[in-house]
Parts: structure tokens; sequence; C-alpha cells
């Protein structure tokens, strides 16, 4: 396994590697702090592909002020051995000014789909996000990109971004890894005290709720956020920042819940803000 700062160096290293041998590389972008949700990603990526490239960046630009850009865990060492745990072949591992260089000035903004939901309250993090990962896939030019669906909404504005713009990339979206309670892994988890933990999983139970309220028959979208509010105020940790039922192509709000509709919701847990979600399968 190589670990590799320079962008430079990175492409010159794949394009060796793969050099006139037909061999893909499936690339992982992440900001560390690895977890199984992470592991899940790369062991796919293994699976799928001869070369895997995983990113270890945390990319200032996806941060607004007073976010926890300098709270981020940064547990560097144990994340390489992890990454050479799963079979990694190049991790890069890039600084701010390797990737903002005084002087840079091209963001990519996704458009509307990048205001709602999460960027309603979070101005700036999705053309943070895209810019960062427009950069990575022009350094590894993988053929394969691996993405969890815990961030739905970042799957769906990278998506879009991908298919803007013609990257040769094929997206591959992979499913949320839980704890046996339900709440979603997630880096920022390691902000949360005991009994804030305990509280957490309050999110995972809107979700099963609105499942279950679905697969009553239950269609009106209204009604399903008003019980999911309800159930989540009762938890006197948690404050809803939102509960939206949309469409995933354009992040509509919709009247009524149908096959594929995502039902997404952010909570703060004391000062930790979480995320979460569902596909609605088959109705
Ligand atoms: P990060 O939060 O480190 O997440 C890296 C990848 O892991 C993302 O695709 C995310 O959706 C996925 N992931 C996180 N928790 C997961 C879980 N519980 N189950 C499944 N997948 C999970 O997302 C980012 O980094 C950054 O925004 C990035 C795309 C790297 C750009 O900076």
């Amino acid at each position: 396994m190589q670990v590799i700062r320079d962008p430079q160096k990175l492409i010159l290293a794949l394009k060796k590697s793969k050099a006139g041998k037909n061999k893909t590389i499936g690339f992982v972008p992440t900001m560390g702090a690895m977890h199984t949700g992470h592991l899940n990603l790369i062991k796919q990526a293994a699976k799928d592909n001869h070369i895997v490239a995983v990113s270890i960046f945390v990319n200032p630009q996806q941060f607004g002020p007073g976010e926890d850009l300098k709270f981020y865990p940064r547990p560097l060492k144990k994340d390489i051995q992890l990454c050479r745990k799963q079979g990694v072949d190049f991790i890069f591992l890039p600084d701010n000014k390797i990737m903002y260089p005084d002087g840079y000035s091209t963001f990519i903004n996704v458009g509307r789909l990048s205001h709602l939901l999460c960027g309603a309250k979070r101005p700036g993090h999705f053309r943070g996000v895209a810019t960062v990962v427009a950069k990575l896939l022009n350094i590894v030019k993988p053929d394969n990109l691996y993405l969890g669906q815990k961030d739905a909404q970042q799957a769906i504005i990278i998506s879009r971004m991908i298919k803007d713009l013609n990257f040769p990339v094929k997206v591959n979206v992979l499913p949320i890894v839980r704890f046996k309670d339900g709440l979603a892994l997630s880096s920022r988890n390691t902000y949360l005290n005991k009994n804030e933990r305990t509280s957490a999983v309050v999110l995972f139970k809107a979700l099963r709720l609105a499942e279950i309220l679905v697969s009553n028959g239950q269609r009106n979208a209204n009604r399903i956020i008003s019980r999911m509010s309800q159930l989540i105020e009762k938890n006197k940790k948690a404050k809803i920042d939102y509960i939206a039922i949309v469409n995933q192509e354009q992040l509509k709000e919709m009247k009524k819940v149908k096959t594929g509709s995502l039902i997404a919701l952010a909570v703060k847990i004391g000062k930790t803000r979480l995320i979460d979600n569902t596909i609605i399968g088959c109705i």
C-alpha cells in the first residue's frame, strides 16, 4: 500500500499501476475517522476492481463557520492501518495547501439540489463537497466511485454533477451500516456522551415508525412527518432540524409517499447534528 500526499505523484503512480492492463480503479473518498460504513465501501471497491484508492481529507471547504472542522476526529494512524488490512492499494492524503493553494478560485455549484434539506442549514456545504469530489475524480480517474446511502443528498448531488459534467465514472451507492440498536454509524457519533448516544437512536426509531405507517397504508406525507416529529420531540435532548419526504431525483417535497420516496431527517442531539434516511421500498 502506498500513502501519497501529492496529486501529481498519485496521478503518475495510478497510471503506472494501470498501464496497458485494462485494470479498473475503485475509489472511496473519505474524511477519515473510519468505521464499518467506510470499510464496507472499501470492501466492495476491492471486490469490484483491480486497484483500490481511498482518500482521507477533512475538506475545509465543506465546513461552515462555527462548524466542527477543528474538532473533527483525525485518527490517522488507525485509519491507515484499517486501509492496509482491507487491501487498499493507494491512500491519497493531501493537505489543505496542496488542494487549495493560494489563488484557488474554482468551485462547483450543483444548483438547487444544494440548497435543500441539509443545504438549507449548511450554506456552501455541498459546494465544498462537489468541488472536492470533482478534484478527487480528476486526480484518481476511477472507473467506480463508492458512496454511502447514509449521506443520501450528497450521493444525489455527486451523481448529478457526474452526469452533468460527463465524468467517466460509475457511481455505486451502498446501504447504510447501522449499530444493533439502529443508529447509523458516523464519524460524528464520537461527539456523543453516554446519554446522548442512547437518545440518538430516536432518528432510526422515527424512520422505522414512518416505514410502519406506510406499510399500514398511510400515504399522506404531512401526517407521517407529524408522527415522526411527535416521537422525536418526546426526547428532551433531541431538536429537529428537518424531516422531509422527497423524490430522489429532484429532492422535491411529496404530498403522497410512493415507492422510492426518500424520507430524510437531521436532528441535533445535544450539540451534535446527526442525519439519517430511508428509501420506501415497493408499495
Ligand atoms: P465521510 O463522512 O468520511 O464519508 C465517506 C463515505 O462513507 C461517504 O460516501 C458516506 O456516505 C459513507 N458513510 C458514512 N457513514 C456511513 C454508514 N453508516 N453507512 C454507509 N456509508 C457510510 O462524506 C464524506 O466523508 C465527505 O463529504 C466526502 C464525500 C469524502 C467529501 O469530502
